[in-house]
């Protein structure tokens, strides 16, 4: 334990717990101080510019194309423009169809990753206006972009980014309001609803921190695992595949996320007595139908952990083994919290095999080559 490390053991675990201050600070001066408007004064696209917006390709690598999948359901829904994710490295060589009324979003924690400002160059050579989304604001990726939106996350050191990619997620709900602000497709009330709610979100991690101890004991339970599954629908689905993104960094479990519905196309033949789930169930236009899903998986033998709010625990403890209960927020907004439980499974399944939590294997903080 050192000075540097804020007394806790790792870096990681230090910046999962300074996510509720990242929280804070990414939302600091951009929600006016009666909470029911967004400013981004440091946006240089004109109304005029994002009232044309015909679409939008939001491009990254790892842990912020994750991010990217949750900003693309954000913008679409409160904005209703559509929206493409893509991973940067397919993005640069496919020749993409963009033209000036794209907007064009790159996300990356360090702002120097080869990739991305390779897709950044594409998109600006064929037109678009791009807007980066960092947490470096002198980085290539800032200089180069058309527009940036700073994440204040503050320094990030483990590999395994969680603090970058929460605050990328405020950083898309804030883009998306402002958007829908200039667009006129939510309303006033629905807008000071959101904030509110975002603005609850740094003491609502706070809870859930102090309740990292149960998220231990499942970590140490499938650190005996081989192989398990995340699967969710919707949101719940893009917070899946960080989490098991999160898992294979660090602790070398192989994992797969799986979007629930689609499990029956093949994946549910891997599921075989004792397999560890982990099913995201936090989205409730669909949560029935992830009830049906994890029916499927248990009666093939799983061992399903479920992570949803409190109120459907008791429901659902009538067909999983274990759940763990997130404080109740916005749908758009789940992902911010429900993230925070996968991290620190994460941490601790790597903690109880020994690996070097903030140095894994084979990888780098940052990718400068492509
Ligand atoms: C590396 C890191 C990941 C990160 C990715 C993108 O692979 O290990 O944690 O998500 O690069 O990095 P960026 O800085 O662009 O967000």
């Amino acid at each position: 334990v050192t000075a540097e490390k804020g007394g806790f053991e790792h870096f990681m675990l230090k910046e999962i717990h300074e996510q509720p201050k990242a929280y804070r600070d990414t939302m600091l001066g951009r929600i006016d101080n009666e909470g029911k408007r967004v400013q981004l004064p440091e946006l240089k696209m004109t109304e005029e510019q994002i009232k044309n917006i015909r679409n939008i390709q939001i491009i990254a690598c790892g842990t912020a194309y994750h991010a990217g999948l949750v900003g693309r359901t954000v913008i679409e829904q409160l904005v209703r423009i559509p929206v493409e994710t893509d991973v940067a490295s397919e993005y640069r060589y496919r020749s993409p169809i963009v033209n000036k009324d794209t907007l064009v979003i790159v996300v990356s924690q360090s702002g120097e990753t080869a990739d991305t400002l390779a897709a950044l160059r594409e998109a600006q050579s064929n037109g678009a206006h791009v807007l980066a989304i960092t947490n470096v604001v002198g980085s290539s990726i800032a200089r180069d972009a058309d527009d940036v939106i700073a994440t204040l996350a503050g320094p990030e050191i483990a590999v395994a980014s969680t603090k970058a990619y929460t605050s990328q997620l405020i950083a898309f709900n804030l883009l998306g309001l402002y958007l829908a602000q200039v667009r006129g497709t939510q309303t006033q009330d629905e807008i000071a609803h959101t904030l509110a709610a975002m603005q609850a979100l740094p003491e609502q991690v706070e809870s859930m921190l102090k309740q990292a101890d149960a998220i231990k004991g499942y970590a140490e339970q499938i650190s005996k695992h081989q192989h398990l599954f995340f699967i969710g629908r919707g949101l719940d689905y893009a917070v899946a595949q960080e989490g098991s993104l999160k898992l294979k960094e660090i602790s070398y479990i192989h994992s797969e996320a799986y979007a629930a519905g689609e499990l029956k196309h093949g994946t549910l033949a891997l599921i075989e007595d004792g397999i560890p789930v982990i099913a995201l169930a936090t989205q409730e236009n669909v949560l029935e139908k992830t009830v049906s899903n994890i029916k499927e998986v248990k009666a093939r033998g799983a061992d399903v952990l479920a992570i949803t709010y409190e109120e459907h625990v008791a429901p659902l403890l009538k067909s999983v083994d274990q759940a763990f209960a997130i404080p109740k927020t916005l749908p758009l907004l789940s992902p911010a919290l429900s993230v925070v439980a996968l991290q620190l499974l994460a941490y601790y399944a790597s903690l109880a095999l020994g690996h070097d939590v903030d140095k894994p294997r084979n990888l780098a903080k940052s990718v400068t080559v492509e």
